[in-house]
């Protein structure tokens, strides 16, 4: 890492042992630069406050959560906000999300997740055969890939459901989505898909993955702690997710619970602080390359330019 990208990020600078700390634990999240910490305490210094108050902090509040939305929708490659809900982290949301789907189930239904999974993929669902849903688990290969053999054994006309990870946070394989969003579509289960380890790596469009739900994890690309749901145009209205009467009943709020926390939505806000460094193309890529495409996607998304440069 080049010294100019180094100094912008204050933990990296401890020093454990008489050593400058080397964090190895990639899956455990990354760290954070000065700016989203600036912004996180800008929001307690200046608006804090909760949503749809007619007083001046308030209203900021309002506009920095549909700000975010918005520019969540660009990253995932989603329609607009009203795509896009925060919750504490992707596990909370995917439990929500699997209580709601699971209710519009019958004993006898199926559900498909797979061996290479994280738990917080596998977990939600397979607590549903509490309720006679049938949870089916696809295999792994020896070579740490899936078995798309396995994946057309199982389903079957009684799949409702299919939860995949994009990318496996373990042994990093990444997943071949587009059989599976095939198989799918022929079963006519709905597709949930894990992106928290393919989020940070590699551009996640999800008109493009055409999944009815993807779950994203902020803290994996530079961010706090904060998770994000895409949801396909309609998916989540027809869901009879827990919430409270007296919250907005329909799509993005509909799985939403209680108060967000606004000054982790704050980072993704342009009036915060930049990281001091000028946004770089990817080197060696041409304008129709995947990496270009995904280049300028998180550009779009975070107006700071910082990510691609960690990214790429
Ligand atoms: C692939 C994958 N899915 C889901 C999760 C859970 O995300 P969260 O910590 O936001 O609940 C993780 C966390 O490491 C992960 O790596």
């Amino acid at each position: 890492m080049n010294d100019s990208i180094r100094s912008q990020f204050p933990s990296l600078k401890r020093i454990v042992n008489g050593r400058p700390i080397v964090h190895l634990d990639g899956p455990a999240g990354t760290q954070v630069p000065q700016s989203v910490i600036d912004a996180i305490s800008s929001v307690y210094s200046n608006s804090n406050a909760n949503t749809h108050g007619q007083f001046a902090t308030s209203m900021e509040t309002d506009e920095l959560i549909n700000h975010t939305r918005n520019q969540m929708a660009t990253f995932l490659g989603a329609e607009s906000g009203n795509n896009i809900s925060f919750g504490a982290n992707m596990t909370s949301l995917n439990f929500v999300l699997a209580n709601a789907i699971a209710r519009s189930l019958q004993p006898g239904d199926e559900i498909l997740i797979t061996q290479l999974d994280h738990e917080a993929n596998r977990g939600p669902w397979l607590q549903q055969r509490k309720h006679g849903i049938v949870v089916r688990e696809v295999l792994l290969d020896e070579d740490g890939s899936l078995d798309y053999a396995d994946f057309e054994k199982k389903i079957n006309e009684k799949t409702r459901v299919i939860a995949m990870g994009l990318a496996s946070n373990i042994l990093g394989t990444v997943n071949e989505f587009d059989r599976v969003r095939q198989m799918a579509y022929e079963a006519g289960a709905l597709l949930i898909v894990d992106a928290v380890h393919f989020a940070p790596h590699l551009l996640t469009d999800a008109k493009m993955i055409d999944c009815d739900f993807l779950l994203c994890s902020a803290y994996k690309f530079y961010g706090p702690h904060v998770g994000i749901l895409y949801s396909r145009h309609g998916a989540l209205d027809r869901l009879d997710t827990d919430r409270l009467r007296t919250q907005e009943q329909h799509a993005p709020y509909r799985i939403e619970r209680g108060t967000l926390n606004h000054a982790a939505l704050a980072v993704f806000h342009p009036q915060f602080p930049s990281l001091n460094h000028s946004v770089k193309a990817p080197p060696n890529a041409s304008e129709s390359s995947m990496q270009w495409a995904s280049f300028k996607h998180m550009n779009a998304a975070w107006p700071n330019n910082f990510i691609s440069d960690y990214v790429i």
